[in-house]
């Protein structure tokens, strides 16, 4: 099958969360098994980005609100990354230095999608399947489907997948201007409580919607902010599929960027070393366990309970334990978390920035990795903290309530609890204490969480497959 992704990120290029993991990684997948996948994606002004080689492939133009606006389709030389990658560019409305965060962030995704569907329209050959992430790619559908100058698009199959319902990017009416010229019978299919909701949108239009575990798929009917009744309507076209992790970026034995290699038969030696350096960077004791959170700090994380959590855990469970933070976020969230710092110090750390590389060895020096999360499509830390023998400890949400099994159950590995509280936090990480007094046990979880078998293949395949049930 051929099929186009759509998407606003792609790891390595472009990164601010765990889409860029995955459509950096699915089209790869989907190549080896004998598919052509291809991605397409705004040109932002990221080192990797300008770091390649482009060749031009077309050259446009596209007229949002009747401007004359130009665009350029450009595909990267080398086959860097497995699949043919394009990027849209867009002089000074695209290439900027963040993906997201412009008060101009409407037009500049109308474009990008208008100019990926005016691409598409000239393609010689069209793809079986396109298949469009998230609601800044969520117009697409509607885009081949009903509007006057694409009319050409409208038997294309399309495939939305859902990484995270909470944004909706929704817009006012006036909006509407900026798009192709469209079919104004069709308006009830672009709104959403008076609104624009491309998400929403993309749920109406697509032929399938997925979501990236079945745990947040069902979730998703009672809570989805606000779309809850829409998913109820449309449910018959939804399913659950979980990600997978890239073991060529992901995988202990070969990492580069950590600082000793392990695998399975090596985990308590190799985790030993790895924790060792990562404590004396951060000047902790490494005799004593190593807890970490690392993603974004924001609501939806639950991070906002952490300063909470880890005052109540030292207080409680006295100076026993290491903690150190990676990432950013919400600027509350950052003061209350370096405000603790110094009544902790030499146990507790924080370091708020988005650090690719540092994320690595805390997954390989670290003994647990906390995920308190209130939603969590899928989540990939804990997948990645498996595959490095780290100890998950979760709440039971969505990815996560597919993903790891708590010791006290079967065949568990992890840690899990039920309510994003302080409490839960504080008596999750008061069984992780006991739970590292016992070393043996720990040295088998450790090897069986490694053994788990997160990869893509399975994924890739069911992804095909649900192209499959729409595509004759
Ligand atoms: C979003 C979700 C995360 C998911 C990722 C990739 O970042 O929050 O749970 O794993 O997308 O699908």
């Amino acid at each position: 099958m051929e099929i186009l992704h759509v998407s606003a990120e792609c790891y390595p290029m472009a990164k601010a969360g765990g889409l860029a993991d995955v459509v950096g990684a699915l089209p790869k997948y989907q190549c080896q098994i004998g598919h052509v996948a291809k991605v397409v994606m705004p040109m932002h002004r990221t080192r990797f980005l300008y770091q390649q080689e482009w060749e031009v492939v077309h050259q446009g133009a596209i007229y949002p609100a009747g401007q004359f606006t130009a665009y350029t389709i450009i595909k990267e030389k080398s086959n860097l990354l497995g699949f043919d990658l394009y990027c849209v560019d867009i002089n000074g409305l695209l290439d900027r230095e963040k993906i997201y965060g412009y008060d101009d962030d409407a037009l500049r995704f109308i474009c990008f999608q208008y100019a990926v569907v005016d691409w598409l329209s000239q393609w010689q050959h069209q793809p079986d399947v396109v298949h469009v992430h998230d609601y800044h790619a969520g117009l697409v559908p509607f885009f081949m489907r009903h509007t006057y100058p694409y009319q050409q698009l409208s038997g294309i199959k399309t495939v939305l997948s859902i990484h995270n319902a909470q944004y909706q990017g929704w817009m006012d009416w006036g909006k509407a201007n900026l798009f192709p010229d469209w079919d104004k019978w069709k308006a009830g299919l672009l709104e959403w409580v008076d609104q624009i909701n491309p998400l929403a949108a993309a749920i109406k239009c697509a032929d399938r919607v997925n979501t990236v575990s079945p745990t947040y798929m069902n979730e998703l009917v009672n809570e989805a902010n606000g779309l809850e009744k829409l998913f109820q309507y449309e449910r018959g076209k939804c399913t659950g599929i979980l990600n997978g992790v890239d073991f060529k970026v992901w995988d202990p034995a070969t990492d580069t960027l950590i600082y000793r290699n392990f695998d399975s038969d090596s985990v308590d030696e190799g985790k030993q070393m790895n924790k060792q350096k990562l404590c004396r960077d951060f000047g902790f004791n490494d005799q004593m366990p190593l807890f970490v959170f690392i993603g974004r700090l924001v609501e939806e994380k639950a991070a906002d309970l952490l300063p909470y959590a880890i005052n109540r855990a030292f207080e409680q469970y006295g100076h026993r334990f290491n903690f150190l933070v990676l990432g950013n976020g919400e600027g509350q969230v950052e003061q209350q978390l370096s405000a603790i710092e110094g009544r902790w110090f030499g146990f507790y750390h924080t370091r708020f920035e988005f650090n690719e590389k540092l994320s690595h060895q805390m997954y390989a020096g670290a003994d647990f990795l906390l995920m308190p999360s209130r939603v969590e499509p899928c989540g990939l830390n804990q997948l990645y903290a498996l595959r490095y023998g780290t100890i998950p400890i979760v709440r039971r949400t969505g990815g996560l309530n597919d993903t790891v099994v708590d010791v006290g159950d079967r065949d568990g590995f992890g840690i899990c609890f039920n309510n994003a509280t302080v409490d839960d936090m504080v008596y999750s990480i008061g069984r992780a204490l006991q739970l590292y007094s016992q070393q043996e046990k720990v040295n088998t979880l450790r090897k069986k969480m490694m053994s788990i078998n997160h990869s893509w293949e399975k994924s890739a395949q069911d992804y095909i497959d649900l192209y499959h049930s729409i595509y004759r």
